[in-house]
């Protein structure tokens, strides 16, 4: 889908969209296009119907007298104060699906925010655009005999605004955020057989066309530095592991606080059978995204690098392949970390956690950033917790909890805080090692694996998000269609842009 900003005029083909207000109120580009057609959106307004105005509904006037455009649609705009960015995004989300539906190929979209609105015009139309952009994601590349009605329609989405060359400049920085997302989804949605460790170390490779730095550890060198937890999990594959380190320089000049890193860590098991605990059949086709953790820090690392973001920043990602084999790890075993402790392995299948105890050890050792966000698709806990519409939040730090709270709220990526305590890292003293990577039954048990995970952190401000539950999604949202979701990628970026590249 092709999408540009013209100044508003009416189109010659297609079908336009002008924005209602709560209460069947016209906005001024409702009342110019009613004018030209003769009243029919007046018309169609005084029909019954339950269109009302509200936030989310769209009521199309198919083949309209007077004008060439093939179909009006009325999008409820909701109240003039209530219109945000993130109300757009969803509108122009909406949009796209419901014009897809009906079949249209081009579309003219001329929605004006009111004074009172929270945003401005040229903002606004940047934010249906990118919200579009969004939901027109699709992952197709193996549907070979796809009939043209089973696929999207709409090839070309104007935008029309006053200012429209402003609008597209603002635009910029969102279509940056948008090919991010779309990379991250594309990871998350290939399968085993073609994502896994070497390939994935592969494509997070290619960031370094955008000026970040790319290093790949190999299993020599992991075992040097002594990371046998993550070596442990991979050991039963045919696939050897990789640690991905991808940096970027931002910042100008060294010294100070600015020119610490802020890090990034992510959770990337290309396939999780659960290894010799070995996981049931029905389901476990959903484990090729146990890497949707480092898919989002590979997203998050191009966008950064993209819009250029005036901050330095390390993106870590562990990948292997958790396989049953001859070779594979057996419950019962014990590993010595890289930060020394030793870990009872009594369930292989909690193998993302024994991932990220290398990673953030040797992320925090190597870099001494100013904070650690980990994503990882950890526990199935977290979704008998929170379902699909929260992630997990753990940190030990307040202000790092609640700068990720308010930025999920913006851009519609919610997290959820849950306690980190003593009482439940006890659960996981072992009897046989310092600590053991499952707690007694199935009790808290995104908890105990995030308490697990702190042990391998030490005072450097951090937070773990389990995205088990919000990684893969099975119905269509407004900016997000069903599948891999990229959840993580615009809240981590809206995290450093709204508190760290400002001071
Ligand atoms: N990758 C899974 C968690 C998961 C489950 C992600 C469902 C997405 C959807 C993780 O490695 C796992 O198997 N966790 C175990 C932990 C248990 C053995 C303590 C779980 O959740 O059952
Ligand atoms: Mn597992
Ligand atoms: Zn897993």
């Amino acid at each position: 889908m092709k999408i540009s900003f013209t100044e508003p005029d009416l189109p010659s083909s297609g079908a336009v969209v002008v924005g209602i207000w709560e209460g069947k109120v016209l906005t001024p580009a409702a009342r110019r296009l009613d004018e030209a057609a003769g009243g029919a959106i007046t018309r169609a307004l005084s029909a019954p119907s339950r269109f009302n105005g509200k936030k989310d509904e769209l009521l199309p006037i198919v083949g309209p007298a007077n004008l060439s455009a093939s179909r009006i649609v009325l999008a409820g705009l909701g109240k003039p104060e209530s219109v945000d960015s993130r109300s757009l995004q969803q509108l122009g989300g909406n949009l796209v699906a419901h014009l897809n539906g009906a079949g249209e190929e081009e579309a003219t979209l001329m929605i004006d925010a009111a004074e009172t609105s929270p945003i401005g015009q040229t903002e606004a139309s940047a934010e249906i655009a990118f919200g579009a952009q969004l939901r027109s994601y699709r992952f197709d590349k193996y549907k070979t005999k796809q009939k043209p009605e089973q696929k999207p329609s709409l090839a070309r989405l104007r935008v029309g605004t006053s200012g429209a060359s402003t609008a597209k400049r603002a635009y910029q920085p969102l279509e940056k955020a948008a090919a991010a997302v779309f990379l991250t989804r594309d990871l998350v949605s290939e399968p085993a057989n073609v994502i896994y460790p070497e390939t994935l170390a592969a494509e997070a490779e290619r960031l370094g066309e955008f000026g970040i730095d790319v290093e790949i550890l190999d299993e020599r060198k992991m075992r040097e530095l002594g990371m046998n937890a993550l070596l442990a999990v991979g050991q039963g594959s045919a696939r050897p592991p990789r640690v991905v380190v991808m940096q970027w320089h931002g910042v100008k000049g060294t010294g100070g606080t600015r020119s610490q890193p802020l890090a990034f860590v992510g959770k990337g098991v290309t396939f999780d059978t659960g290894g010799i605990s070995i996981k049931p059949a029905a389901g476990m086709g959903d484990m090729k995204w146990d890497m949707a953790g480092s898919a989002v820090v590979i997203g998050l690392m191009r966008l950064l690098a993209t819009r250029k973001a005036a901050v330095n920043a390390v993106g870590i990602v562990g990948l292997v392949e958790n396989m049953p084999s001859g070779t594979a790890q057996r419950p019962g075993d014990i590993v010595t970390s890289m930060s020394g402790q030793t870990i009872e392995v009594l369930n292989t299948d909690a193998e993302g956690r024994l991932v990220l105890a290398d990673a953030l050890w040797y992320c925090q050792d190597r870099f001494k950033p100013r904070l650690i966000v980990d994503l990882a698709t950890l526990t199935g806990a977290v979704i008998v917790a929170l379902g699909h519409h929260r992630a997990g939040l753990f940190s030990n730090n307040d202000e790092l909890a609640d700068r990720l709270i308010e930025a999920g709220k913006t851009v519609g990526e919610q997290v959820w805080r849950l306690p980190l305590a003593e009482s439940y890292d006890r659960e996981i003293d072992s009897d046989a090692a310092d600590v053991k990577n499952i707690g007694g039954g199935r009790a808290a048990g995104s908890i105990i694996g995030a308490q697990f995970l702190q042990r391998f952190v030490n005072d450097v401000p951090w937070a773990h998000l389990d995205i088990a539950g919000t990684a893969w999604s099975t119905k269509d949202a407004p900016t997000v269609p069903k599948g891999a979701t990229a959840f993580g990628v615009r809240l981590l970026d809206r995290l450093v842009s709204q508190y760290y590249e400002r001071e």
